[in-house]
């Protein structure tokens, strides 16, 4: 049997992103059928809209979600009917090169559902990430569904599913942020507040958050933020080296990705310091940099997929530290609207007005 649902489409390149019907198979072997409950509106979800990450559409969007497992195709063991289960898009495969070097966070093979979800007409469906979660019901590999505690509220800790762990992890994973450690961050939408908030918990001291939008650091310094820098009015570069004895910090993260924040993090960090580019550039930005200070300030320049995480390890993990009052996802819900109001809520997201809009199911 398939099922029709409500979903939330892009039909062309910056078409918008408009409620239609859509066609959701039973799931297969492997595969699990997923109530979605919640999911968040993800800068990422943008980027597909507009063309930056494939031209594969149309594309149904959403990947930051909640949902509880209505029914599991045969074979599947890690989770029955009734879960509560955040998506994950990295269902490692434990089969691929990274997997077998026991470093399944680079899983170059992650499991998707192997049925499509089409249009009425029978045109097939690109999900976002492999989720499209703007939809009433919809089809991942099972392994794509990290049981969670059901008592957590789903809105907010839905966003672990996709920005909220990619920023998060950026600190504890990419960057290993360390106690005492001075950390800055540069952009603070969801993902760059969440290596704000990511960067407490792991107990680092300084934490800079830098930003053009002035509501954007008063949100960053309510989830752990010590100093705050607007890079329209002051020299993020500068300010982050005096605010860090002249030196720069330990980690610096780019949640923008753009070569000019980029190149901020790169000389706003320690000699021997971590960058990490969290934030996804797209297709036509390049990036120039002396090689003589690529050489010279040592260190390491990495990139985060996804906070370099293990959805089986962090989820809960997560989960359980928002449970003990330690990490604050719901003041990421600034929120909470249907799936008639995803078009709009690009628009706040563009505006700067929003860290997260979560859609309710
Ligand atoms: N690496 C991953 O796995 C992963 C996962 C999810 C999202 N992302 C990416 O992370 C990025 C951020 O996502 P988001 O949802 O937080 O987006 P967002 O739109 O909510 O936030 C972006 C923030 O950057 C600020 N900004 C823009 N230009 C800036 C500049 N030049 N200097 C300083 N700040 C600037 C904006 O004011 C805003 O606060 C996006 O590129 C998104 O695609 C990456
Ligand atoms: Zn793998
Ligand atoms: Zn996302």
């Amino acid at each position: 049997m398939a099922h029709s649902v409500k979903a939330v489409v892009v039909m062309e390149k910056d078409a918008p992103a408009s409620v239609t019907t859509i066609i959701v198979p039973d799931p297969g072997p492997g595969e699990a059928l997923v109530d979605i409950l919640t999911c968040g509106v993800c800068h990422t979800d943008l980027h597909y809209k507009q063309g930056g990450i494939s031209d594969d559409y149309p594309f149904l969007l959403g990947h930051e979600a909640t949902g509880v497992v209505n029914a599991v195709g045969p074979g599947v063991t890690e989770v029955k009917a009734g879960d509560r289960v955040i998506l994950n898009w990295r269902a490692v495969c434990g089969e691929c090169r990274a997997c077998r070097r026991g470093e399944a966070q680079y899983c170059f093979n992650t499991h998707n559902a192997t049925q499509k979800m089409t249009l009425e007409d029978g045109t097939e469906l690109s999900p976002a990430l492999g989720i499209g979660a703007f939809a009433e019901k919809t089809l991942v590999d099972a392994g794509q569904c990290t049981k969670v505690d059901p008592e957590a509220d789903p809105a907010a800790v839905g966003l672990l599913g996709c920005g909220i762990m990619a920023g998060i992890g950026a600190a504890i994973n990419t960057g290993n942020v360390r106690r005492g450690d001075s950390v800055a961050v540069i952009g603070c939408g969801g993902v760059g507040i969440a290596a704000i908030a990511g960067s407490k918990l792991a107990g680092a001291t300084t934490i800079i958050a830098v930003d053009i939008d002035d509501r954007k650091l008063e949100l960053a310094k309510g989830l752990g933020a010590t100093h705050t820098i607007n890079s329209t009015e002051t020299d993020p570069v500068e300010a982050i080296r005096g605010l860090t004895d002249g030196n720069g910090a330990n980690v610096v993260i780019d949640a923008v990705g753009r070569p000019e924040t980029y190149k901020q993090a790169f000389y706003a960090r320690d000699l021997a310091g971590t960058v990490v580019l969290v934030g996804v550039p797209t297709p036509d930005m390049t990036l120039e940099l002396p090689l003589l200070d690529v050489f010279g300030r040592g260190g390491s320049l990495k990139s985060s997929w996804y906070g370099d995480c293990l959805p089986s390890r962090d989820f809960p993990m997560l989960v359980s530290q928002y449970r003990q009052g330690n990490l604050n996802l719901d003041a990421f819900v600034t929120e909470r609207i249907t799936l008639d109001q995803v078009e709009e809520a690009f628009h706040k997201m563009h505006d700067g007005a929003v860290l997260r809009s979560v859609v309710e199911l």
